[in-house]
């Protein structure tokens, strides 16, 4: 029998650690006797490459080993073999998720799907089938050079799997909707191993499921099927000015939200707020894309003009580019611990978002205080679902979100923070925890609040799929149960808002 290193570790005191950490040594040999080259044990090489996540605290977990399936039979043949032993495991797509545990696992494997990154396009340029282990990057170095797009992520090492299973807020969304509300079909490994497609003709419960109820509680995504479009290069403006101008942006961002966007479903836009330590002040930059044929870089659309007569802009950038240029022009760097939490307000109150701003600002002081000079920057970011959205959320439908026109406009408020030292985890944890129950208490106050919260912007002790109403709740709990009527999945495949089946 194998001892695993932890067992050594763990010694007498450990006993049922022990034996289980044992059984799972033993389980990736069976993995690697199926997939030979392709698991991978720690301190290797190639371990240490796939043990590469966007956050610190993912990065400081270690599975016993990765598996790396070279196609969909792979995968199936993984998940057979890991349920059929009991044995606890993840899957990684980008691995951008912020929290330990999200995407890696510690007394696991974790299947890296960074081979499965094929990307084809139908001859009527109608559709794009994406492998799961693709990057956006990977996926816009192919379409742009053929003027196509798909509904797909900002940021090019994000993963197309777990931003589109979430939702997917893309430049493309005024006129779409999300990521999860643009994809034909998706083929996937459920709990039995069985691989099915999803789509409105083909098992619609699941592929109605699968946008925005959170892959692992339904199986593992092999292929999706999106809807493309014809692009060519986007047009976008960023303006930063200090922060002292908050409430002027935000009254303009509130009419861009509610009346601006509407009018040019084309118009995509986002607003961050943050301490930027280099200039000593709180800024606010606001973020315009325009998509459809590009104005020349030198015109503005008329649906940002408003900001534009905006006095002491700090910075003014325009750029017309392609699409793979824009997802490397918003740096987001490894390396860093990394929180996110989110809650969706009404945007019809200006007030309400001012007194956000102060709430904000209260909370960071004594914690960049209590920095000492490391670095934490704490944002307060607000992006728009104006009715133009919610309205194409119904398409195909309806997604599993939960959200109707008639709840909007909205905007998602979140408050990621990116900071170095691990003494101030705790802190900035519960304050962040505290600062999105005092907005949600801010805005229950003055019936603004509407309860849905992000999943792909969340922390992992938020309440997800709780706030997509009780009867999706109740429905997706059905579907998770049919697709895998022994909880497999609930029981092995821990750590991203599980349901409970
Ligand atoms: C820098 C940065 C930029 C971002 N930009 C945007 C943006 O523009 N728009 C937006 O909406 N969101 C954005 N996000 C949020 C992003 O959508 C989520 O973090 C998303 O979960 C990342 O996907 P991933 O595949 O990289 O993550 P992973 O951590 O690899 O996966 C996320 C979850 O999906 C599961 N999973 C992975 N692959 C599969 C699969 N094939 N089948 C089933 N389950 C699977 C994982 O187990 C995990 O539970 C951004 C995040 C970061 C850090
Ligand atoms: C080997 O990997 C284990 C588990 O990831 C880690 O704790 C240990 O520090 C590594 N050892 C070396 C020499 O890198
Ligand atoms: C797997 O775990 C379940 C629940 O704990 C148990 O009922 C089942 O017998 C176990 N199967 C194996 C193969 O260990
Ligand atoms: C792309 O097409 C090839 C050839 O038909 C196929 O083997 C592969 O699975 C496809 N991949 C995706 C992601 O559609
Ligand atoms: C994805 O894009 C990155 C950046 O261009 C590149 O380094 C990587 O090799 C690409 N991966 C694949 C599978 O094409
Ligand atoms: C995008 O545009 C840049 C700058 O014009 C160019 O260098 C790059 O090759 C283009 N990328 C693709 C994938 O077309
Ligand atoms: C927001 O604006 C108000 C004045 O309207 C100012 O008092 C406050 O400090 C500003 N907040 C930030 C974060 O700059
Ligand atoms: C509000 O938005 C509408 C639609 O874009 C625009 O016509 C109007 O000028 C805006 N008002 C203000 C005060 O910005
Ligand atoms: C804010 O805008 C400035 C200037 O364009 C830019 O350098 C910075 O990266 C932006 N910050 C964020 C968080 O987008
Ligand atoms: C940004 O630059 C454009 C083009 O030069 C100009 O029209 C606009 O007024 C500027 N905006 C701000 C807020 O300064
Ligand atoms: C910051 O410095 C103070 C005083 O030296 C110390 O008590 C505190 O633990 C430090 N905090 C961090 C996060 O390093």
């Amino acid at each position: 029998m194998r001892v695993s290193k932890f067992t050594l570790v763990l010694g007498l005191g450990g006993l049922v650690l022990t034996v289980e950490g044992t059984y799972q040594s033993s389980t990736c040999a069976a993995l690697a006797a199926a997939f030979p080259g392709d698991v991978f044990y720690p301190n290797s090489t190639a371990y240490i490459q796939a043990n590469d996540y966007w956050s610190v605290q993912q990065e400081d977990v270690h599975p016993h080993c990765f598996v790396a399936p070279r196609d969909t039979e792979g995968v199936s043949t993984a998940m057979k073999l890991l349920t059929s032993r009991n044995a606890s495991f993840t899957v990684k797509s980008g691995g951008h998720t912020p929290f330990a545990g999200g995407s890696n696992i510690a007394n696991g494997v974790t299947i890296d799907l960074v081979h499965l990154n094929g990307i084809n396009i139908s001859d009527d340029r109608q559709t794009v089938s994406l492998g799961p282990g693709n990057r956006w990057i990977n996926v816009t170095e192919v379409l742009d050079p053929l003027n196509l797009a798909v509904v797909g992520g900002r940021s090019g090492a994000v993963g197309a799997a777990g931003l589109i299973l979430g939702g997917g807020i893309s430049y493309f969304s005024g006129e779409r909707g999300w990521a999860c509300d643009n994809v034909r079909n998706f083929e996937v490994v459920v709990a039995s191993g069985e691989v099915v497609n999803a789509s409105p003709e083909v098992n619609p419960d699941l592929y109605w499921a699968l946008r925005g109820g959170g892959g692992s509680n339904f199986g593992i995504v092999t292929r999706f099927d999106l809807e493309s479009f014809e692009q060519g290069d986007l047009w976008s403006n960023e303006l930063t000015f200090p922060g002292a101008l908050n409430a002027t942006l935000l009254s303009l961002f509130q009419n861009l939200t509610i009346n601006g966007m509407p009018s040019d479903p084309a118009a995509h836009s986002y607003l961050s707020i943050y301490y930027e330590a280099s200039l000593g002040e709180y800024i606010v930059n606001t973020s315009f894309y325009h998509a459809g044929p590009p104005p020349p870089a030198a015109s503005m659309p008329a649906v940002f003009e408003p900001f534009q007569s905006v006095p002491d802009a700090i910075s003014n950038t325009t750029l017309v580019a392609n699409i793979s240029t824009h997802l490397g022009d918003v740096p987001i760097p490894y390396g860093f611990r990394q929180t996110w939490w989110n809650t969706a307000i009404s945007a019809t109150s200006l007030d309400l978002l001012t007194e956000i701003v102060s709430l904000f600002e209260a909370r960071n002081a004594p914690l960049l205080a209590a920095s000492n000079g490391s670095s934490t920057t704490p944002f307060l970011l607000f992006q728009a679902l104006p009715l133009n959205i919610l309205t194409q959320m119904q398409k195909n439908g309806g997604n599993a979100l939960g959200l109707k026109p008639s709840d909007g406009p909205l905007l998602v408020v979140s408050i990621p923070t990116t900071w170095e030292d691990p003494r101030l985890d705790a802190r900035i944890e519960s304050s962040s925890r505290e600062l999105i129950a005092q907005i949600e208490r801010l805005a229950k106050q003055s019936n603004l609040d509407n309860g849905y919260v992000y999943m792909n912007y969340a922390s992992s002790t938020q309440q997800v799929q709780k706030q997509y109403g009780e009867d999706n709740l109740r429905r997706l709990e059905e579907i998770a149960r049919k697709w895998d009527p022994q909880g497999k999945l609930a029981r092995l495949w821990p750590g991203y808002f599980k349901l409970d089946v």
